[in-house]
């Protein structure tokens, strides 16, 4: 496997997969087990990856994977604002590392994606500043329970996106509309509580002289005007980009609050492009039949733009001078040659961005398994691997884009 055609990535690199409590594991107690998706699903069951990860870490090293992305369900671990965690449960993910470990698979654990405990959610969620010495607490527990298995800490993930969805669009619970009030609110105290919970990880966290790396998880959507005269739709985008991006990443990120992160975690899908006010992606609902019309590529989701890693991670790497994991990446489509397309499209751009000079440590497909693709519910298709739901012992079998990703993981690079 060399030659000219051949792109290597970094030595070190890590190749990984991702997935969320919420999405895979089933059997949880958040704000989502009452949630009805639009297809009509819910995520009591989902992957039942609560009972099925040992088999599950078995399909990341057929996948040739050395790294892991995968959250600790905050509403598993603790009853109250203080308690202390619970032991079971804390037993299982203890479980779960050493299995990771043993199989060589280096884990990145990440501390809140999308979800809380009801209690917290009873108090008004991140809406209220209360929330954070009570995050904070159970960081800390987590820290002194798991800083000799877990270097890699990803406080928050996507805080844009949650506040996005949850108080502004209405689709995550609790389903608010426009209270942009509230949508500050959350991002504000995320961003404080990532601070302290940095502090801590850092303080804390060492473990036989290692130290731990930690970082959010930052979903970067580049927002664009379809017509470039149109006025209207370049002010769309740019109050878009504006409170999405450039307030979210000052927030976590600015002055002196850069000093809290070891890492940026981008999650990065595509772009959104407006049209007579409308956000032109598959996600909002615009016709296939447009887009295709309007020379658009799309997932089922958004619109692909491999070109964006070029200009983000080199934008990145310049104003934060920090070592970048792609925390996220992936699509959805029932067509793998289209995957495979775009895959190679987007990890050719991300190589380039690294031979110009961007510090990219590690890449993580968005998604290992087939899952509950939140307000959609079953019917986004990300994973790797695909999940047959109908069939009551849910088995996981390898994709064509999956034995792809094996070739790209095992050896450090892609075939151009
Ligand atoms: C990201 C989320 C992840 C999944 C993918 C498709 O925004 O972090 O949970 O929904 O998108």
């Amino acid at each position: 496997m060399s030659g000219e055609s051949f792109l290597r990535f970094p030595e070190n690199f890590l190749w990984g997969t991702a997935t969320s409590p919420t999405q895979v594991e089933g059997h949880i107690e958040n704000e989502w087990t009452d949630f009805t998706a639009s297809d009509g699903g819910n995520c009591r069951i989902a992957c039942d990856h609560y009972h099925r990860y040992p088999e599950d870490i078995g399909w990341m090293q057929k996948l040739g994977t050395n790294a892991y992305r995968f959250g600790l369900e905050w509403s598993r671990l603790q009853s109250a604002p203080f308690a202390p965690l619970n032991q079971t449960e804390l037993a299982r993910y203890l479980d779960l590392l050493d299995r990771l470990r043993a199989a060589g698979i280096t884990p990145m654990v990440v501390l809140h994606h999308f979800s809380n405990p009801s209690w917290i959610n009873a108090g008004g969620g991140w809406t209220n500043a209360a929330t954070i010495p009570a995050f904070v607490d159970f960081v800390r527990q987590l820290v002194a329970a798991l800083k000799d298995r877990v270097h890699l800490w990803n406080t928050f993930n996507e805080p844009d996106t949650y506040a996005c969805v949850a108080y502004l669009l209405g689709g995550f619970p609790p389903q608010q509309k426009w209270k942009l009030g509230q949508f500050r609110k959350v991002i504000e105290h995320m961003a404080r509580a990532h601070v302290q919970a940095s502090r801590v990880i850092r303080r804390e966290g060492i473990a036989a002289g290692r130290k731990p790396k930690v970082g959010i998880a930052k979903n970067w959507t580049f927002f664009h005007a379809h017509q470039r005269f149109s006025p209207w739709d370049r002010t769309t985008a740019f109050a878009c980009h504006y409170t999405f991006n450039k307030f979210v990443l000052d927030a976590f990120l600015g002055g002196w609050r850069r000093r809290a992160s070891t890492f940026i975690g981008l999650n990065y899908y595509g772009r959104v492009r407006f049209h007579h006010f409308r956000a032109m992606i598959p996600a909002s609902g615009a016709p296939v039949k447009t887009l295709k019309d309007f020379g658009f590529v799309c997932d089922d989701m958004v619109e692909r733009y491999p070109a964006g890693l070029e200009k983000i991670l080199p934008y990145l790497q310049r104003k934060f001078h920090l070592p970048i994991y792609i925390t996220e990446h992936g699509s959805a489509s029932a067509d793998e040659n289209f995957r495979e397309r775009d895959l190679r499209q987007n990890l050719s751009a991300l190589h380039r961005a690294i031979q110009s000079g961007a510090d990219v440590r590690g890449f993580f497909y968005w998604s290992l398994l087939d899952n509950f693709e939140w307000q959609f519910g079953y019917s986004k298709k990300f994973g790797l691997l695909a999940v047959d739901f109908a069939n009551e012992h849910l088995p996981r079998s390898m994709k064509p884009l999956a034995a792809v990703y094996a070739e790209i993981s095992r050896h450090n690079g892609i075939s151009a």
